[in-house]
Order: C-alpha cells, then structure tokens, then sequence
C-alpha cells in the first residue's frame, strides 16, 4: 500500500470558543474516493475546512502529501495542491461562466492548459461559457463549482455536498463527473445521500458529534445496516 495523501491524526477544532471537533484520526488514500458521512452537524465541513486551515486546530496533525499543514495558512495549503469545492456552489453570479474559471486560476497558464479536460467532464460549461453564473441552472452551477477547482492543476480536492438541491437527473450527471475526475485526482466528498455515496466513494468515514466514530471500505457499509442506523439513521433499502 502506497501512503496515503492526507493523513489526519486526533485533531481538535474550535469555531470561536465552541468545540466543535474531537480526537478526528482518518486517512485519505492516494486515489481514489473517500466519503465523510454523518448526520447534519457531525462536523463534516468543519473537517474539510479544518484541512484547509479555515477553522483554528489546537491539537493533533494534518499531513498532505507527507508534510504538516497544521497552522499553515489557507492560500499557502491550496497551492499545495489542495482544491475546495464549498457548500451551495459559491461561484459568482454577476461574472460570465469563463471569468468564473479565470478567476480560480493560480498562474496565467492554468486555465488555458486545463480548460479542455473541463469542457471534456462538463460540456455545458463549453455552451455556456459567456453567460453570468447567475443564468445557469442549480446543476450547471455545481458544475462550474467543482470546474473552479480544476483549473489550477490539483491533485486532491475536497468537495461538500455536491448534489445537495438537485434532481435526480442532474446527481447522475455530477456523480459521472467527479467519477471522471476521479481517475486523476483524489476527492475527499461529503455527502449526505447515502445512495450518492455509495455509488462514488471506494472508502468512508463516518462523522458522530464531532468525532471520527468508523471507516472501512465503502462496499462493505453499505452491507452493515446496523452501523448505517446508528449514524446515518437512514435505512438502505
Ligand atoms: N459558525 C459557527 N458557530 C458556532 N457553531 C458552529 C458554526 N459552524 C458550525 N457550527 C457547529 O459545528 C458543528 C459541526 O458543524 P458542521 O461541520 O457544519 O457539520 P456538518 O457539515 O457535518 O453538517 C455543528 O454543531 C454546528 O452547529
Ligand atoms: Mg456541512
């Protein structure tokens, strides 16, 4: 086995004076998908935005790529190759499809060298590249959120919930993109839909009141009905 890309270890995290993680211990393997679950509250995106160094870590260690980002700061951790794919699509709706992209690169080269593997996994974006962000629909613009992220060449990206407030016909379209995504880079996901993840991640963790409580290989998650219960408190059938 192959050391994993991200290694997280016992980490505590505080939103002002609230303790909001504890003791979060996981691994993110080199490839691949990994899936953070658990119910609304859990501490997911606090997770992801602790590695992005967004939420202030007290203790413990986060390691990319075998060096300690704890305490780095968040622009010095991206360009470590590390992209973010927020809640609720923050992309900008007053500038076009094109200045959304162009404004995630992080040198002048990124997108030109990257656009044709963007248009590749998401060929609305080619059709639709001079409009505002604001036109496009809920699915068009997870899309250009998660584009947004592959402009400067990344190497894992952490995305949150990306079929959040779609309809069915649009999750298959983002569960086949961040599947061909997923051939080249490392995605760390959070998601809430069960089905969604099971069909994406290859591993998960599960999130309980702020702690890492279980993980293991996502295949067989989804045949342990008694621990989906307990934290998921969703049924799988
Ligand atoms: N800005 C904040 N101020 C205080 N508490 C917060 C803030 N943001 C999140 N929390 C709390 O942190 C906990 C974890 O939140 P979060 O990481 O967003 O959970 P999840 O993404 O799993 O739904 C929740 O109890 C939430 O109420
Ligand atoms: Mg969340």
């Amino acid at each position: 086995m192959s050391a994993p890309l991200l290694r997280v270890r016992e980490i505590d995290a505080f939103i002002e004076q609230f303790h909001i993680l504890e003791d979060v211990t996981f691994d993110v393997p080199d490839g691949g998908i990994t899936v953070l679950l658990g119910r609304n509250g859990a501490g997911k995106t606090t997770t992801l935005r602790s590695v992005l160094g967004m939420t202030s870590v007290t203790s413990g260690d986060i390691e990319y790529n075998g060096q300690s980002i704890v305490g780095k700061k968040t622009h010095t951790i991206a360009q470590m190759g590390i992209g973010y794919v927020p809640e609720h699509r923050a992309i900008f709706s007053e500038l076009t499809v094109q200045e959304n992209l162009r404004i995630a690169a992080r040198h002048k080269d990124d997108l030109p060298r990257n656009i044709e593997m963007i248009f590749t996994l998401f060929p609305d974006l080619k059709r639709l590249y001079q409009l505002q962000g604001g036109n496009l629909s809920g699915g068009q613009q997870q899309m250009l959120a998660i584009a947004r992220a592959l402009v400067p060449d990344n190497r894992l990206l952490l995305i949150d919930e990306p079929s959040e407030g779609l309809a069915p016909v649009i999750i298959e379209q983002v569960i086949a993109a961040i599947k061909a995504l997923a051939e080249t880079k490392t995605v760390l996901l959070v998601e809430q839909n069960f089905r969604v993840a099971s069909q994406l991640a290859d591993n998960y963790v599960i999130m309980d009141h702020g702690q890492s409580v279980a993980h293991g290989v996502m295949a067989s998650l989804s045949q342990d009905d008694e621990i989906v219960q307990r934290y998921l408190g969703v049924g799988m059938h």
